[in-house]
């Protein structure tokens, strides 16, 4: 294909470490799955990342599953797009290790999501800390043009090209040094108390919970006082999550109701409660059905692998013989 109209290569990854979130969805999936249709998309299952927070064998694998069930069921199309699951490529941890002669300690100590996964109980490991060097391999490897990711991981982005930059002084043009693409609109995404919605919060809306979990929940968001006839905030996290689901027409509706008398709190969470159970109606079924076909599955998650093995390869090459690594001469 002619250099010029060659497609922008869109890489991200998701770990699987839990039920997947409104905030994931709306802050990175859906925003992926949309790209598929005119980008050259790579997406990919970051187990080996997952496995830095120390889960046992059975949680990593099931959650690892579902993930790709998950992405399947909101769209992903393996004909259309590069899906696999990161162990399933391991030319990836060799990168990692090539790159981390090129990131200097200090880099690592600036990185903030090591000291905040510390602060929350989780225990120091070289994996939680050297996190960002295999983040940073993921996207060298496939020479990706752009990531998508939430604010949160802005910083993995910033030391990625740092790394890439580095590489790229002493030995040429080894490496694509990619941006960053974040979501101005989507990239806060609250949860039900109103601080990011995280699974380290607990704060999180499942978007496949079982239906009467998923209401509990959405009851759950924190709403303030003001009087039922007074004007209400729209600033708040009910407003902005409802707002997640409804079109420009539909937000001036709401906000209209929300200057009116006689709004209730209630009666919007359980509207926005069934907007989830319709929006996510359709994308529910489908991952039933991958959840229990695990050969389909399989097939689709070794085909991805493939695909995606044919450019790491080709990028492994190249920094190897840049390097000296690869000592043939
Ligand atoms: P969590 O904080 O729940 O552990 P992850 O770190 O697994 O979520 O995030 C996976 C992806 O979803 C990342 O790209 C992240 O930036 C995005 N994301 C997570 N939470 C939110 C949110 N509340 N708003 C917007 N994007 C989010
Ligand atoms: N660190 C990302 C997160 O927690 C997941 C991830 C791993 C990723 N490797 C990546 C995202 C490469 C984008 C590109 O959300």
């Amino acid at each position: 294909m002619d250099v010029k109209t060659k497609k922008k290569r869109i890489l991200s990854g998701i770990q699987p470490s839990g039920k997947l979130h409104l905030g994931n969805y709306f802050g990175m999936m859906k925003r992926m799955i949309d790209y598929q249709n005119n980008h050259d998309l790579f997406c990919f299952i970051a187990n080996y990342h997952a496995m830095t927070s120390n889960p046992n064998q059975e949680i990593l694998s099931k959650n690892t599953f579902e993930a790709v069930c998950d992405f399947l069921a909101l769209g992903i199309d393996p004909e259309k797009s590069t899906f696999w699951v990161q162990s399933d490529v391991p030319q990836v941890t060799e990168l990692s290790w090539i790159l981390s002669s090129f990131t200097s300690v200090s880099l690592m100590d600036r990185a903030t999501s090591y000291k905040d996964k510390i602060s929350q109980g989780l225990s120091p490991n070289m994996g939680l800390y050297s996190y960002p060097v295999l983040m940073s391999s993921d996207i060298l490897l496939f020479d990706s043009d752009i990531v998508p990711v939430g604010k949160d991981q802005k910083q993995h982005l910033e030391i990625t090209r740092e790394i890439a930059k580095k590489v790229n002084n002493k030995y040429g043009q080894v490496f694509i040094v990619p941006k960053p693409e974040i979501d101005v609109k989507n990239q806060l995404v609250p949860g039900i108390d109103g601080r990011k919605m995280s699974k380290s919060y607990n704060n999180i809306i499942p978007i496949f919970d079982e239906s009467k979990k998923l209401r509990k929940s959405v009851m759950k968001i924190v709403t303030d006082l003001t009087e039922i006839n007074s004007p209400k905030d729209k600033n708040t996290t009910l407003f902005k999550m409802y707002c997640l689901f409804l079109n420009d027409k539909e937000k001036i509706r709401l906000t209209k109701r929300y200057d009116s008398k006689g709004l209730k709190y209630g009666d919007v969470k359980l509207e926005l409660y069934e907007k989830i159970m319709d929006y996510f109606k359709p994308y529910r079924d489908k991952r039933n059905y991958y959840l229990s076909n695990y050969n389909e599955v399989e097939e689709i998650l070794q085909y991805g692998a493939k695909k995606a093995k044919i450019i790491a390869i080709e990028v492994l090459d190249r920094i190897r013989s840049a390097t000296g690594i690869s000592y043939k001469t």
